[in-house]
C-alpha cells in the first residue's frame, strides 16, 4: 500500500510502498479517507519536533486522521463504521494516565505520538489501532473528520482555561486567538460555544490582502498586525482581554500573554517553538501581574476521547462558510505535495487516500 514518509536524510514527504497492517488482538484495521496536514506536521518533516520510532530511519507522517474500520477483528466497532484515531499511545513504562482515558497528561517517555513522535502516523492506505483509540463519527461528517483531532485540541485547552477561572463567577468578554493558522482561525470560530464574547482579536503578521484576514473579519473579529502591535500592547492599542489562546509558537508570545491579559484573565498557551531562542522578558513585571491581577497561564498539549467527542459536537456547529474557506485544498495521492504546501493561500490542508 501507499504511505507518506518522511526519512532521515530526505526531508521531504515522499510516497513508498508499505506492507499492509495486520491487526492484533484488540486492534481494528480501518481503510484511511483523508489526513489533514498542520503546522507539527511541517515542524516533524522539518526535524523540528517529534522523531523517529526506535530503530527506523523512516516515520509515517499524519495524526489528523477518518477513516472507515475495514476489519472490526472481533473488537466493539463494526465495519463500515467512520472513525477517527485519537494520537497517543503508550511506550514503556506504563503510565496510570493511560489507564485513566486520559494520555494527553502522559509525563514525556510515558508515550509515542503517532505521526510525531516515535510512531509511524495515519498517511497510509489503511492503518491499524486499538479500537479504544478510534472515536465513532457520524457518516454526515466523514468528508470534514481530518478536522475533529486539531479541534479536539482546542476543545482540551479551553476545558483547562475555563477550569482554571472556576473558583469565581468568570464571565469573560474579550478574546484574542494568537495566530491565523489553521488551530487559530478553527478556535476563533469556536470561542462563541463557551461564552458571549463581546470582542475577538486575532493576530497574525500578513499583508491585505490575506485569505486569513477575510476569515477573521468574517467572523466579527479584529485582525492584529503583530508587525505593529506587539502582543504586549494590546491594551494601549485596543483593550486587555480576558482570555488568550496562543497558536503561534513564537516564544516572546508566552510571556507577552501576561501584559495582554486584564485581570482575574488566562491564557492558553498552545505553541510548539522551535529551536532554542533566548531573549529579555520584563521578569518581575509579568510576574506582579501574575500574582497581584490573579491572572493565569495554562500549557495545553494534545487530547483525549471526550475532548475527540466534544470536537464532533464542535465540527458540526462550525458555519459551513468557515470551514469551506478554512480548507483550502484537499489532494489525492498524486498530488500529495501540495498539502505540505505552506504559503500564503494554504490554511487547512488534507491528503485524500479514498473516498467512502
Ligand atoms: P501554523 O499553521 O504554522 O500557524 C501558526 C500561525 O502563527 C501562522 O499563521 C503564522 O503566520 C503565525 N505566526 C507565527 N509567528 C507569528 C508572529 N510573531 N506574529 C504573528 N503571527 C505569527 O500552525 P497551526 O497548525 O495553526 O498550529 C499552531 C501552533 O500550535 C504550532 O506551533 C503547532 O505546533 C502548535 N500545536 C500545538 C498543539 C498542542 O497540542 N499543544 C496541537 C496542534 C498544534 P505566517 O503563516 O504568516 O507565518
Ligand atoms: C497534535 C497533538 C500532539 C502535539 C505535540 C499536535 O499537533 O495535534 O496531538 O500532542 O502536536 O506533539
Ligand atoms: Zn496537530
Amino acid at each position: 500500500m501507499d504511505a507518506i514518509v518522511v526519512s532521515r536524510d530526505d526531508r521531504e514527504p515522499r510516497v513508498v510502498d508499505r506492507p499492509r497492517p495486520t491487526p492484533a488482538p484488540g486492534e481494528a484495521l480501518v481503510r484511511t479517507l483523508r489526513v489533514g496536514v498542520d503546522g507539527t506536521d511541517h515542524e516533524v518533516v522539518a526535524g523540528d519536533h517529534g522523531g523517529f520510532p526506535d530503530g527506523a530511519t523512516e516515520l509515517v507522517l499524519g495524526h489528523e486522521a477518518v477513516g472507515v474500520v475495514a476489519d472490526a477483528n472481533d473488537t466493539a466497532l463494526s465495519e463500515g463504521q467512520v472513525v477517527v484515531p485519537t494520537v497517543r499511545r503508550p511506550h514503556g513504562e506504563p503510565s496510570p494516565h493511560f489507564q485513566r482515558g486520559e494520555p494527553d497528561m502522559a509525563e514525556p517517555g510515558a508515550y509515542v505520538e503517532r505521526g510525531i513522535e516515535g510512531a509511524d502516523g495515519f498517511m497510509a492506505e489503511y492503518f491499524t489501532s486499538p479500537a479504544d483509540c478510534l472515536v465513532p463519527v457520524p457518516e454526515h461528517l466523514a468528508d470534514l473528520a481530518f478536522l475533529v483531532e486539531p479541534i479536539s485540541i482546542t476543545e482540551k485547552a479551553l476545558d483547562v482555561a475555563f477550569a482554571s477561572r472556576s473558583s469565581f463567577d468568570w464571565q469573560p468578554e474579550s478574546a484574542l486567538v494568537l495566530g491565523n493558522g489553521s488551530l487559530g482561525l478553527l478556535t476563533l470560530g469556536m470561542l462563541d460555544r463557551r461564552a458571549a464574547f463581546e470582542s475577538l482579536y486575532c493576530l497574525g503578521r500578513r499583508d491585505r490582502p490575506d485569505p486569513t484576514i477575510d476569515v477573521i473579519e468574517e467572523l466579527g473579529a479584529t485582525y492584529v498586525d503583530s508587525r505593529e502591535t506587539p502582543v504586549s500592547d494590546l491594551p494601549d492599542a485596543h483593550e486587555p482581554v480576558d482570555l488568550v489562546y496562543e497558536a503561534t509558537g513564537h516564544a516572546r508570545h508566552a510571556f507577552e500573554t501576561v501584559e495582554a491579559l486584564a485581570p482575574n484573565g488566562v491564557g492558553a498557551l498552545l505553541g510548539v517553538p522551535a529551536g532554542d531562542w533566548e531573549f529579555d522578558v520584563p521578569g518581575s513585571e509579568i510576574h506582579r501581574q501574575l500574582v497581584l491581577q490573579n491572572k493565569a497561564l495554562v500549557g495545553s498539549v494534545n487530547s483525549n476521547a471526550g475532548h475527540f467527542a466534544a470536537a464532533i459536537d464542535a465540527l458540526a456547529g462550525l458555519p459551513d462558510w468557515l470551514l469551506d474557506d478554512v480548507v483550502t485544498g484537499v489532494h489525492g495521492l498524486e498530488d500529495f505535495r501540495a498539502a505540505f504546501r505552506d504559503d500564503e493561500t494554504t490554511i487547512k490542508t488534507a491528503v485524500q487516500f479514498d473516498t467512502r
